[in-house]
Formats: C-alpha cells, sequence, structure tokens
C-alpha cells in the first residue's frame, strides 16, 4: 500500500495502527471493517457505536466518527473519551468549545445524548465551587519574592526554585497535606501569589486559599476554555489610570480573548479580544513584563483539516501585547505574514502528492487557503537584556506543500518589530522520508514543543533552548539572530513529542521531558535527559520508567513525559503519562522517590480523582508542591490538585 495517497477512511486507520501497535500505543480500529477485533485498544468490548440503532449513534456516525475512529496526531481516539468526565466532553461540544463546529445546530438534549454515548453518562451539572467559600475574606493579594506567578514561574522559562528545605535528601518526605477537587475536569497548572492559588478548570477560574484550600473567590468561564492563569503584581507601574488593586490574574480562553481581574476579589477589570479569527483560541497563560500582558495566539482550526467540508485553513499564531491597566492593544504581530491565498484542491484518491507535505489520510478538505497555522501553544518568553519576546511556533498546517517557515521568532518587546526568525525544520527531502517512514500526516511532526528557553552561558552570553516534538533540542544564538550553535536529537518524536511543553534548567544543566509515547520503537519513551547548555551534550539520560496506570487500562498504559519538568533545588520532577510524578537527582539523573497521582482523593471539598499527569503539572513555593494531576490528560483525565510539603511542617 502507498503511503499517503490513501484516501480510504478505513484503510488509513490500519496502516496507522500497523504503525502504532509496534509501539505501546494500542489505537481503537475503526469499527466498520470485517477483521475488527473484538476489543478495542482501550481493553473495552467494542459495543458498537457505528452501528447502534439509536439517534445519539447515528449522530455519531454522521458527525464524529469520520476523525474519532480514525484517530491521528491529537485527535483522541473514540474509546478514549469514555475516559473523559462527561462534563468535559459537554463543554467541548457547547459554544466556545473546541467540538463546537462539530455540534453546531444540535439541540441540549441531542447533545447529552452524544456525551451520554460516549462516556456512558450525562453531564453533571459542574459544582459551584463558591459553597466552600473561605469562612472570612482573606488578605488581599500581594506577589511576595519566590511566589510561582506565571506558567514557568519566571519570564526565561526555567522552571527553576531552590528551596533550602527540599532537596534529593528530603524529597522522600513529602506528604500530601491536602487536596481539592476541580469543580469541574482540571485544565492547567496552579499559579500561586500571595498565599492564594489560582487555577484554570471546566467552567470556573478559582482562587483557594493556600493554608486550607478554602474558595477566595470563583469567576464563571460561561463555557470558555481556560488553561492557565498568570498574576501580575502591579506596584512599581506608572499609574496613570490610577485605579488598579495590588495584583490582577491575567488568562486567556478559546475565544481569542484576555480577561483581567482583581486577584483578590475575582472582579472583572477589562477584557480584551486579541484575535478575531471563529478558530482563534489562547492556549497558554499570557506573560506579563514591565506593564505590558503578551499573549501568545493559537486556534482550534486544526482539527478541521481533517474535514472534507471546511474551507481550511486561515487561522494564524501570533503574539498580541496588551496594556497591563487598560487591556488595550499596544501591538500584534501573526507568524505567517504572507497573503492568505486559494490553494489547489485536495488531490484525488490514489494521485501521488507532490510537494514535501504528504497529503492527509481521510482527504482533507475539499477548498484550501493558505497559508495558516503556526500557532504558538507554549507560554512566551522574555529577553529583558534585549528587549524581546520569544515565540515558539507550531508548523503551517501544510496545504501549500511547503515546510512551515518559522520554529523561533523574536519580536521587540516596545514595538512588535521582528527582530529575526529562525526555521528549524529540515530540509524538504528529509522532511518527506521522515514523514512517510513515521505515517505521521506530518503536518506538526516538527512543530516546536516547548517554549523557548532564554539560558546564560555566562555574564555576557546567553542561549535560547528550545525542545522539538520531532526529538531534538536545539540551541540559538541570541546575538546573531538565532543563528543554531548545536542540536541534540534526544528521542524519536511523535505527533504527541518528543519534547512536550517545557525543558527546565539550573545553572549547570538543561533537563529534558521525553514524551515518545507514539514512537515506534519505544526505547527514549519516558526518559529524561541533562544537556550541558554550552555544547548540547548529554551528560545524562535515565533509562523508561515501566509503565504502573493505576486503572483499568491494560494496554493502553504509557509512561511518556507529555509534561513540563520542574527544578527543585538539586531535584528535577517529571510527570507522566501512567499518572506519577517521579523525582530525579540533577546531578546523575538517579530516581529519588516517586509519586502515583492517580488515585481516589478524599479532597477538602468532596472527593477528588487523579490522572495521567500532563501539561505543566508541578508547581513550587516555598517548601510546598502544587500538582495538578489529570489536566490535558487522553486517556485517563482528572480533577486533583494535590498539596504536598514535607512531614512534620
Ligand atoms: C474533523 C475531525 C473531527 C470531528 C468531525 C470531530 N472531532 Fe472531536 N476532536 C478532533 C480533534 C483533532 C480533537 C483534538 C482537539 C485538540 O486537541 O485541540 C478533538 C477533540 C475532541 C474532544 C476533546 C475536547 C477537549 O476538550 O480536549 C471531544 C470530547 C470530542 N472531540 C468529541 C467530538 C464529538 C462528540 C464529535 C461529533 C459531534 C467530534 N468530536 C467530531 C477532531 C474531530
Amino acid at each position: 500500500m502507498t503511503k499517503y495517497t490513501v484516501h480510504h477512511a478505513t484503510n488509513w486507520s490500519r496502516s496507522l495502527i500497523a504503525a502504532v501497535s509496534l509501539a505501546v500505543l494500542a489505537l481503537a480500529p475503526a469499527a466498520s471493517g470485517q477483521d475488527e477485533p473484538l476489543m478495542d485498544g482501550m481493553g473495552n468490548l467494542n459495543t458498537d457505536v457505528l452501528n447502534a440503532d439509536s439517534p445519539a449513534a447515528a449522530l455519531y456516525r454522521e458527525r464524529c466518527a469520520e476523525c474519532h475512529d480514525n484517530p491521528v496526531g491529537r485527535v483522541p481516539p473514540r474509546a478514549s473519551l469514555r475516559y473523559r468526565p462527561a462534563e468535559g466532553v459537554y463543554q467541548a461540544l457547547l459554544a466556545g468549545g473546541t467540538m463546537s463546529p462539530m455540534a453546531e445546530g444540535l439541540t441540549d438534549d441531542e447533545i447529552k445524548s452524544l456525551v451520554k454515548l460516549l462516556t456512558g453518562r450525562e453531564p453533571a451539572k459542574i459544582k459551584d465551587p463558591i459553597a466552600d467559600r473561605c469562612a472570612s475574606t482573606p488578605p488581599p493579594v500581594v506577589v511576595r519574592d519566590g511566589d510561582w506567578t506565571s506558567t514557568h514561574g519566571d519570564l526565561q522559562g526555567h522552571r527553576f526554585r531552590k528551596v533550602p528545605t527540599l532537596n534529593a535528601g528530603s524529597v522522600n518526605r513529602l506528604q500530601l497535606q491536602w487536596a481539592y477537587a476541580y469543580p469541574g475536569s482540571a485544565a492547567g497548572p496552579v499559579t500561586v501569589a500571595g498565599n492564594t492559588l489560582f487555577l484554570a478548570g471546566t467552567g470556573y477560574v478559582v482562587a483557594l486559599s493556600a493554608d486550607s484550600g478554602c474558595v477566595r473567590w470563583a469567576y464563571p468561564t460561561n463555557g470558555r476554555i481556560v488553561r492557565a492563569v498568570t498574576v501580575a503584581a502591579v506596584s512599581g507601574v506608572d499609574t496613570q489610570e490610577g485605579a488598579l488593586p495590588a495584583s490582577v490574574v491575567l488568562f486567556g480562553d478559546d475565544s481569542g480573548t484576555v480577561s483581567a481581574l482583581d486577584a483578590s476579589s475575582g472582579d472583572k477589570l477589562w477584557q480584551s479580544n486579541v484575535e478575531s479569527h471563529m478558530q482563534a483560541r489562547i492556549t497558554a497563560a499570557p506573560t506579563v513584563y514591565n506593564g505590558v500582558v503578551y499573549v501568545p495566539i493559537s486556534s482550534m482550526e486544526d482539527p478541521l483539516t481533517h474535514d472534507s467540508n471546511y474551507f481550511c485553513c486561515s487561522a494564524r499564531g501570533g503574539v498580541a501585547a496588551v496594556a497591563l491597566h487598560t487591556g488595550e492593544l499596544l501591538w500584534k504581530q501573526q507568524h505567517i505574514t504572507a497573503p492568505l491565498a486559494l490553494l489547489k484542491p485536495a488531490p484525488q484518491e490514489g494521485t501521488a502528492t507532490d510537494g514535501a507535505a504528504p497529503d492527509f489520510g481521510h482527504g482533507g478538505p475539499q477548498f484550501r487557503q493558505g497559508p495558516a497555522g503556526a500557532s504558538t501553544y507554549t507560554p512566551l518568553t522574555i529577553d529583558t537584556w534585549r528587549g524581546l519576546v520569544y515565540a515558539s511556533t507550531a508548523e503551517e498546517y501544510g496545504f501549500t506543500h511547503l515546510p512551515g517557515p518559522y520554529s523561533v521568532i523574536a519580536y521587540d518587546l516596545k514595538n512588535g518589530e521582528r527582530a529575526w526568525q529562525r526555521s528549524l525544520l529540515p530540509d524538504t527531502a528529509q522532511r518527506k522520508r521522515i514523514c512517510s517512514e513515521r505515517e505521521t500526516d506530518c503536518r506538526n511532526f516538527f512543530s516546536m514543543g516547548t517554549s523557548v528557553l532564554v539560558h546564560p552561558l555566562s555574564a555576557d552570553k546567553d542561549v535560547l533552548v528550545v525542545g522539538t516534538k520531532s526529538g531534538m533540542v536545539h540551541a540559538l544564538d541570541p546575538d546573531h539572530d538565532g543563528r543554531v550553535l548545536w542540536s541534540t536529537r534526544v528521542s524519536d518524536g511523535g505527533d504527541l513529542g518528543g519534547v512536550m511543553y517545557a525543558l527546565a534548567a539550573d545553572a549547570e544543566k538543561i533537563y529534558v521531558p521525553i514524551s515518545d509515547v507514539d514512537s515506534p520503537t519505544g526505547r527514549y519513551t519516558g526518559s529524561l535527559l541533562a544537556l550541558d547548555p554550552a555544547s548540547g551534550a548529554i551528560v545524562w539520560r535515565t533509562p523508561p520508567p515501566e509503565p504502573a496506570c493505576n486503572w483499568d487500562s491494560s494496554r493502553r498504559c504509557i509512561a511518556g513525559q507529555v509534561a513540563a519538568l520542574t527544578v527543585v533545588s538539586d531535584t528535577v520532577f517529571a510527570s507522566f503519562w501512567d499518572g506519577y510524578v517521579r523525582v530525579y537527582a540533577t546531578g546523575d539523573g538517579r530516581q529519588l522517590t516517586e509519586i502515583d497521582t492517580a488515585r481516589q482523593y478524599q479532597a477538602v471539598n468532596g472527593s477528588a480523582s487523579g490522572g495521567q499527569v500532563s501539561g505543566y503539572p508541578v508547581t513550587v513555593v516555598d517548601d510546598a508542591l502544587y500538582i495538578t494531576s489529570g489536566a490535558s490528560s487522553i486517556v485517563k483525565p482528572g480533577n486533583a490538585l494535590l498539596v504536598y510539603t514535607l512531614d512534620g511542617e
């Protein structure tokens, strides 16, 4: 069978399964084939959604099966939806949800019937967090030194804290102090400021007292998806507008809108729509510097690159800068500047594609425009010395059959002028070869998986380090337009990484989490590396851990790291898809301890369940660790915030 020229869904999914079953990942096959196995990839009986004789099953066949029964890239396999909270699936189908275009025109009852079909139950009402409100009003939120106020805990992306009491000698004494159940499902990391925790999940952005977990305030997101929150201290900024409180909470949502709330009360200060494209979204939290809020722009057009009826694509990643005091747009840049043009229609079945990007397995859109894509899904980092903001980007969507032009772009903090851009994609021939070997749709394989890490080599020399989904780590020279200083292959790479979310660093080394959950060999899956920042040489690498999922998934248990690292003193906290957080020594990579988060917890506000640990899960302030379990998960989502401290403290 010739790869990439077969547009019949069942054949495609079989070739995909042939590829992935070599690895540990077993996906649900299309349920319509004659040689269909009795069990799907999740170990469930194929109680055939496709052939079931109900209105909900008909809706599924009509609107969902094309993608969710032929899962490639980020599409969650149908069977995996069963492991999602019904509320999350419901939310995804409602206005503003990721899948809302697919549910357009359906009634609420029809949507609920689909949710029940896929998850086995109707969505519960998301719990109103205000029921657990603090008995007395806590003091106003004032940002303190050492607070973890943004996704990375700093502007440069180090994800590092030195905590005198918390180190290689004491991590095995960490004890769970309390847990909190997100009102819906967990969406992203906890940020911490002024003894208050800020979290985003289905339904609400919530502020909790760091001492007891009582609710300071809860802000309803009204169906919008918010994944992470940034806290900005306002003092020290020119306050000509006067009225701002001491600290402000900022977040973006899936309508391309940034919101600012008073961090103490949760009252709305302003909202600013920075991107009006129908499919635009803000996936990562903003970065605040010097009174300006820098916002990464991405889109949810990605799933529609598989949709034959969608005129794809026109959404473009970029960066917007808005005033912290007013939300006024100061500047905005799209990463792709070429004008949108009509592109060649989808190739007919059986015809070879002519360009670098192979065509999609099941056809893709009939009518196409571009170039588009180059989303920025990860937080922006700031180079205060050079006055630049760095964005790492995903690929162009690929209908142009040209490799995406950008990987890392530097914009001037003040006016948004592009200082330089650097492509880290392989040349056309190499790309074509790699993509056909890997049977990926090659739309995302060479995307940047991490934020840019700004790392000092010496007093006057920095390197910019970035990890890719294709399994590379590159270092760029910020003083020479991002010239590549070194490149190190660290893993096989894959549509889910390779290297995902964020690296971490201390003064001596760069730490690299390996996902490789869909690698054909599995030889590096879940390993952790330390690299020398000056040369890129591998200092050590840990062996892949034995997957240990504490849930009923006999076959699809993968201990890849689809998550950012956090370095605490001389230890690295790494997070895994088998539900574990494993802790390693920075010196030699030996494992010090591990925490199984995929459990049921008696939380301060009821019952919480842990799941896969994904995204940006671990934050630390003083000697308290905050772990979000179950966010951004595919197989086993959860809703647990876990607070760990050393015993006896
Ligand atoms: C054209 C392809 C396509 C179709 C059709 C489609 N989906 Fe999806 N779906 C995707 C992709 C891709 C993702 C992953 C999106 C992402 O990661 O941003 C996804 C994600 C989801 C998710 C998870 C959302 C989340 O919050 O992470 C749910 C639930 C879902 N789909 C349900 C459905 C249902 C129900 C239907 C039918 C009404 C449907 N999808 C139709 C491609 C599709």
